[in-house]
């Protein structure tokens, strides 16, 4: 796999709750690359978390941020970089990715995320009347852009390091 990637990156992209940064994390440590979590750099870089950073500077704002971050990481050489749900959603960050990696879409039902989001206040952008349907509508916008990955794999409920070794195999 080391010989295919060369010095490109591993880039898991996906929905909130698809589970990127646990499999991104177990993807780097079978190919013996770093891992980086955008939304944990993002943090750091802000001196806050992400919840802070929407209420205080706004979406617009963090999307900047989160863009010049993922441009830094992928410039720094080969790494698995788990990304936020909604990285991919922008065209110059969609261009960096295709230049310099290898794009997983993990691709996860409604129910799935609904599940594994429920619970948290980290997700501003969840922070609505109808978090049900906002998933909903963030999916279909997204979805159209998440396909343009270059690999696509089920996230479902197995075990995580099923999940892991159909990524593999898809490299
Ligand atoms: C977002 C997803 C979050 C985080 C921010 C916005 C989104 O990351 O970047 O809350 O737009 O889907 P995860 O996908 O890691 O939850």
């Amino acid at each position: 796999i080391a010989a295919v990637l060369g010095p490109r990156s591993i880039v898991l992209v996906g929905m909130m709750g698809a589970g990127k940064s646990t499999i991104g994390r177990r993807m780097a440590a079978r190919l013996h690359l770093p891992f980086t979590d955008a939304d944990t750099e993002i943090e750091t870089a802000a001196g806050m978390s992400i919840p802070d950073i929407f209420e205080i500077h706004g979406e617009a704002y963090f999307r900047d941020g989160e863009a010049r971050v993922i441009a830094r990481i992928l410039d720094s050489g080969p790494v698995v970089l788990a990304t936020g749900g909604g990285a991919f959603m922008r065209q110059e960050t969609r261009n960096r990715i295709r230049e310099r990696a290898v794009s997983i879409w993990l691709k996860a039902d409604p129910d799935v995320i609904m599940r594994r989001v429920r619970r948290r206040a980290d997700r501003p952008l969840l922070q609505t009347a109808d978090p049900e349907a906002t998933v909903n509508r963030l999916l279909g916008e997204r979805e159209p852009v998440y396909r343009n990955a270059d690999l696509t794999i089920a996230s479902r409920d197995v075990p995580h390091d099923r999940i892991v070794e159909e990524c593999l195999e898809a490299l």
